[in-house]
């Protein structure tokens, strides 16, 4: 049985004719947590989606294992159950956490399970229980969303995420918008949840210590092509002086060499050149 979860095989994608993915390369292995780095608009949540299934490549090629299937299949080749599958093996937790405002806490994470499945009520409330207690919610299963803090809401999309068993967990900048201390228990949640449900993780974030807290392995876009991947010492090790940049947030370097290129950039940067 191969160890790769996800195969992205040469994969191009445009908008509007624009290239915003240009061949990229990368496999995801099972049970790792891989973490996507970039700058704003470099492709990350496009190579997530593309990874989820939810938009298709221009070329390239995306190869998964829908639940029960080996060798890997092409999303492009699965029929629509199959995909359908595919999808309901994945979890996936956006900035906002996406909850439905008018539901309580455990009714967003049952709802999952009651679109999805034929199981009795008495068996969702358990399992509803369970995911609740996995992300330490399980006081507030009665709560509506809006009583909750930023950290919590999160917690509740993680737990909603957890609803079907996913094989493989998505987050899209997973601690955007919450103050260094949450964000670091999200963070430990994503580590915790990896560990105990042995699931695969993809994280995009551009917060540099919370990808050195999870990440087993990080790879670094930069304007949709691929710069590098590597585990957590060799990217802060990294000689490459791109990488040295983003990694240690450092003012002077090729990212900053480049703005200072552009027009627009040059008047907004002003008197720092
Ligand atoms: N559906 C779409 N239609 C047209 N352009 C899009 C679409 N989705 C993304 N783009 C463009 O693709 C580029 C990459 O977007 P993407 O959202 O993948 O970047 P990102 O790395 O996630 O950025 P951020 O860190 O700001 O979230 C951007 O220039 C964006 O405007
Ligand atoms: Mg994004």
């Amino acid at each position: 049985m191969s160890d790769t979860a996800i195969h992205v095989a040469s994969v191009t994608k445009r908008f509007s004719g624009r290239v915003i993915l240009d061949r990229i390369d990368l496999k995801v292995e099972r049970g790792e947590t891989l973490v996507i780095l970039g700058g704003s608009g470099s492709g990350k949540s496009t190579l997530l989606r593309l990874m989820m299934g939810n938009i298709r490549p221009d070329e390239g090629d995306i190869l998964v294992h829908p639940p029960g299937q080996e060798p890997p299949k092409s999303l492009r080749s699965l029929t629509p159950v199959e995909l359908d599958d595919y999808r309901k093996s994945i979890g996936v937790l956006f900035q906002s956490g996406a909850l439905f405002n008018s539901m309580t806490v455990a009714d967003n994470v049952a709802l999952p399970l009651r679109e999805h499945t034929d199981l009795p009520d008495e068996t969702i409330e358990i399992m509803v229980k369970i995911k609740l207690e996995l992300v330490g919610l399980r006081e507030h299963a009665d709560k509506m969303p809006a009583m909750l803090s930023g950290g919590m809401k999160k917690r509740a999309g993680l737990a909603r995420a957890l609803s079907l068993d996913p094989r493989a967990l998505f987050y899209d900048e997973p601690s955007a918008g919450l103050d260094p201390v949450t964000s670091a228990e999200i963070d430990q949640l994503i580590i915790d949840l990896n560990k105990q449900l042995g699931v695969t993780s993809v994280v995009v974030t551009h917060e540099m210590d919370s990808a050195f807290r999870i990440a087993d392995r990080m790879v670094l876009l930069d304007r949709g092509k691929f710069i590098v991947s590597g585990t957590p010492d060799e990217m802060r090790n990294s000689t490459d002086p791109l990488v040295r940049q983003f990694v240690h947030g450092l003012t002077e370097g090729p990212l900053t060499d480049r703005r200072r290129g552009g027009a627009y950039e040059v008047d907004l940067l002003g008197s720092d050149i």
